[in-house]
């Protein structure tokens, strides 16, 4: 049943349910043909409570068919973020050599636990699909991690480890990360902990991931990149995605030595944390990759949750909220600064495309309106520009500018003084429903090449910056009085050379 959401804020490109409330993708697996996705759902308010996970599935990653309700709680508990396998090897024996179960890892939270002082109230249990996904049923000698006494003991993630073959598990445990190991995914082994003194530990880390990937140019080397989330203590506010590059032997990660510099306390000023972030933009959160593929293109795919817990719950839609990023493909590149992943929409995207344009020459000061070059209406727009701002003149920030009648305007552009990245949202519309709404955003240019490359999409109420091929990404949300459906460029003065201005208009998802 084809379905059109057409609420103010809804968004037009990007994963919603249909109603009430979402938080992080879960389950993200790929099976026959059909991408899946789970997610933190409440199916009976608009703010977070008791977790279900929502199910929806896709031939793409970009157009989504909602399913019922995939996971209720239990006696158990609530049911929280965790990650889906497809046990090809019938190892759990919850299925059968032709018809290999599909299963889901996820914590069990016992909401009874924690007013109680219980400090055990978070274990790890499974449940088992063999109809795609359709209907489930939970094991019968759940849980499968116990837990030893410690609060926040969540979120796994696992996947097959082909050189041991084994299943490993990883787990967030307060600001560490827990391994597992398992030959049936339902008996469990400790095998390592790691975490002391690397990366930012502002606030709880939550959602960890962890995947072998090729250095591009480089195929012969290999390294492990671990995606961590952690609320709070993000580069711009609140929540926020690290990662860590290095290796992995089936039970202990090691960094990368060269990583390790950037991720571990300066010996010159050891009280100061340092880390790498996969996105610097406020609402990328809890962020995983879909397991089992590695598709035909070898690719990691990667979505995340469109939210901030500073403000999540009190952002003005309805009678939803939440949405999921853009889907991406991450890739690790050999940078002037060491390894790094970059991110970039996946290729799928360009089914919804619905008209192009090409603009020759962009503002040298102040601002150029672009919207009548645009074919179909405006919004959902995906945009690219290269622009080369001469490092030794002074050259003001530019970039562009969505905007409406009402006066809001949302701008994204890149500062060559600073040598950094911004969304600014302080005038796109409401923002007094939380003072956590971090009106600017930065984030470091890190790849240093002449041309300025900026990949925008903008949808009704969110916008994702793609920079330098992907090696700078922000994700911010916003909330404008009226829709926004003008577009300019601007420039605030000097020697900038627009190189390349283009777009395509896009279709809505849901039609
Ligand atoms: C991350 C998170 C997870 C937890 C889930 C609960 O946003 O806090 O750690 O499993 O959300 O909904």
């Amino acid at each position: 049943v084809a379905v059109t959401y057409r609420e103010a804020h809804r968004p037009q490109i990007h994963f919603t349910p249909p109603s009430m409330w979402m938080n992080d993708p879960n389950g993200m697996v790929f099976y026959e043909g059909e991408y899946h996705l789970f997610y933190q759902y409440y199916p009976d308010s608009t703010v977070w409570g008791p977790m279900h996970w929502g199910h929806a599935v896709s031939p793409d990653m970009v157009r989504w068919e909602h399913l019922p309700i995939a996971l209720y709680p239990d006696s158990l508990g609530y049911i929280f973020s965790g990650s889906a396998v497809i046990d090809w090897k019938n190892t759990s024996g919850l299925g059968t050599a032709n018809n290999p179960p599909m299963v889901a890892i996820f914590t069990h939270h016992d909401p009874e636990g924690y007013p109680a002082g219980r400090q055990d109230f978070q274990v790890q249990s499974i449940a088992y699909s063999l109809d795609r996904g359709r209907t489930w049923t939970k094991y019968a000698d759940n849980p499968v991690v116990s837990n030893p006494g410690i609060q926040d003991f969540r979120d796994p993630k696992v996947s097959w480890h082909e050189a041991s073959q084994q299943w490993v598990m990883i787990l967030a445990v307060k600001d560490r990360i827990h391994f597992y190991t398992s030959p049936n995914l339902k008996d469990w082994t400790f095998a390592s902990e790691f975490g002391e003194n690397v990366g930012s530990h502002g606030g709880v880390w939550e959602c960890p991931d962890l995947f072998e990937l090729p250095v591009e140019g480089d195929p012969e080397q290999t390294k492990w990149v671990f995606l961590l989330s952690i609320n709070p203590g993000g580069p711009n506010g609140g929540s926020a995605t690290q990662y860590f590059v290095g290796d992995f032997d089936g039970k202990t990660f090691t960094l990368d030595p060269e990583f390790a510099q950037d991720v571990q306390p300066d010996p010159a000023d050891p009280e100061r944390e340092q880390a790498v972030w996969l996105d610097y933009g406020p609402d990328n959160y809890a962020g995983v990759t879909f397991s089992d593929v590695l598709d035909q293109d070898g690719r990691r795919l990667f979505m995340g949750w469109m939210g901030n817990w500073d403000y999540a719950q009190v952002v003005p839609t309805h009678p939803w909220r939440s949405a999921m990023t853009l889907p991406r493909s991450l890739s690790l590149h050999q940078t002037d600064q060491g390894l790094r992943v970059f991110s970039r929409p996946v290729k799928e995207i360009s089914g919804i495309y619905s008209g192009g344009f090409e603009v020759l020459q962009g503002p040298t000061e102040g601002r150029q309106e672009i919207t009548a070059a645009i074919p179909q209406q405006s919004i959902p727009l995906e945009l690219e520009i290269e622009a080369m701002a001469s490092p030794t003149e002074s050259v003001g920030p530019f970039g562009m500018l969505i905007y409406n009648d009402t006066g809001d305007t949302l701008r994204v552009g890149f500062d060559p003084t600073e040598q950094r990245y911004f969304v600014d949202r302080s005038q796109a519309g409401t923002n007094d429903f939380s003072d956590k709404f971090t009106p600017v955003s930065y984030a470091p240019r890190t790849v240093f090449d002449p041309i300025i490359k900026m990949n925008l999409f903008f949808d009704e109420a969110s916008v994702e910056l793609f920079a330098d091929n992907g090696a700078t990404v922000m994700t911010a949300i916003f909330f404008p009085n009226a829709p926004f459906r003008k577009v300019a460029l601007f420039s605030e003065g000097g020697e900038l050379e627009w190189k390349k201005i283009e777009g395509r208009s896009m279709r809505s998802i849901w039609r």
